[in-house]
């Protein structure tokens, strides 16, 4: 049910700076998390609010949604959007890694649901000015949590050729990945690569001409493997994989988008080897082909969902 006073309420709500997310998959998700009244969710990758926003609208008596974000200036724009329903979100800066600290002093115990929207969101491309689009030119940094210390450029400027070319390879899944690490480090010779737009030439020129993809830019799956490195997502996503489970009563509804396929090879195998969890997805849901006609980046989305058994 869409509550239209909350509706009216959000068409007043203030726009986010510079970039509006178009939140993924959201009534598969609302379907999936069973959002009940005086229920306790968590969207664990808050981002800039969509989903939370979602779950308000499916259902108004929801109790209280805990948004987490590791992105300081993100969960600005995520408190800007949530404004009518302030008075229970809890916004919460830090890794979702750590969700069960934070639902602990919260005095939380066990929430009826979670969301994962795994990634960044437009708000990193199109507004941080840290160096995650290819199509402009900014200090090559990454960082979604800007309080960790390895940026982009370290990454770029210091790894061994055949670590960075792995690493392409890898979370890239770039077949040119040893051509353009060599390509870098030819680069970085005769200066450090600093800027998003420095990175983007390089990888393009490291492509042979005619394998360069008109579909997508030819350094996508450059910069979403560095992107995935320095922000240690794989890792995250394993260790949460192991906590979040706990964080769920019985019966409560875990769900995970991913956009990469080494993530979703990650959501399945451990949802289907968790002795905690039922999965409720034997193949990931997908998008339907109006939403990704409409959002580019929803073509590579899979949702996976599982439930708390009780033990
Ligand atoms: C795809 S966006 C979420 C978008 C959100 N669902 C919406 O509709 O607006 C993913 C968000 O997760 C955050 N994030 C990524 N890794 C995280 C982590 N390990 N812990 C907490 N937040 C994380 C990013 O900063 C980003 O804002």
């Amino acid at each position: 049910m869409i509550c239209t006073a909350a509706a009216s309420f959000l068409r007043s709500a203030p726009e986010p700076r510079g970039a509006i997310h178009i939140p993924i998959m959201v009534s598969e998700v609302m379907d999936g998390l069973l959002i009940r009244s005086g229920g306790t969710y968590v969207d664990a990758t808050l981002g800039m609010g969509g989903h939370t926003e979602a779950i308000f609208l499916r259902c108004p008596d929801v109790k209280m949604v805990i948004g987490l974000d590791c992105d300081a200036e993100v969960l600005e724009q995520a408190r800007s959007r949530l404004n009518p329903f302030a008075d229970r979100v809890h916004f919460v800066c830090s890794n979702f890694i750590y969700l069960s600290d934070v639902l602990s002093s919260e005095g939380i115990g066990q929430v009826d649901g979670i969301v994962m929207d795994l990634g960044l969101s437009s708000f990193h491309l199109e507004a941080s000015g840290r160096g995650f689009s290819f199509s402009r030119q900014e200090p090559l940094d990454m960082r979604m949590d800007t309080s960790s210390t390895l940026t982009a450029a370290d990454l770029i400027n210091r790894l061994p050729t055949d670590r960075l070319a792995e690493l392409i390879w890898e979370y890239g899944e770039e077949r040119w990945a040893k051509r353009i690490a060599r390509h870098i480090y030819e680069r970085r010779k005769r200066a450090p690569i600093l800027t998003s737009t420095d990175l983007a030439e390089v990888t393009v020129h490291a492509i042979p001409r005619r394998y360069r993809s008109r579909r997508i830019h030819p350094a996508t799956r450059t910069f979403q493997a560095i992107r995935i490195a320095v922000n240690r997502e794989l890792d995250n996503l394993k260790e949460a994989l192991w906590s979040l489970p706990a964080c769920l009563r019985p019966g409560g509804r875990l769900c995970i988008i991913s956009f990469h396929s080494l993530e979703d090879r990650m959501v399945k195998r451990a949802f289907k080897a968790d002795g905690r969890l039922e999965v409720l997805t034997k193949k990931p849901r997908t998008p339907v082909p109006d939403e990704i006609e409409s959002n580019f980046r929803a073509r590579s989305a899979r949702l996976r969902i599982a439930q708390r058994i009780d033990l």
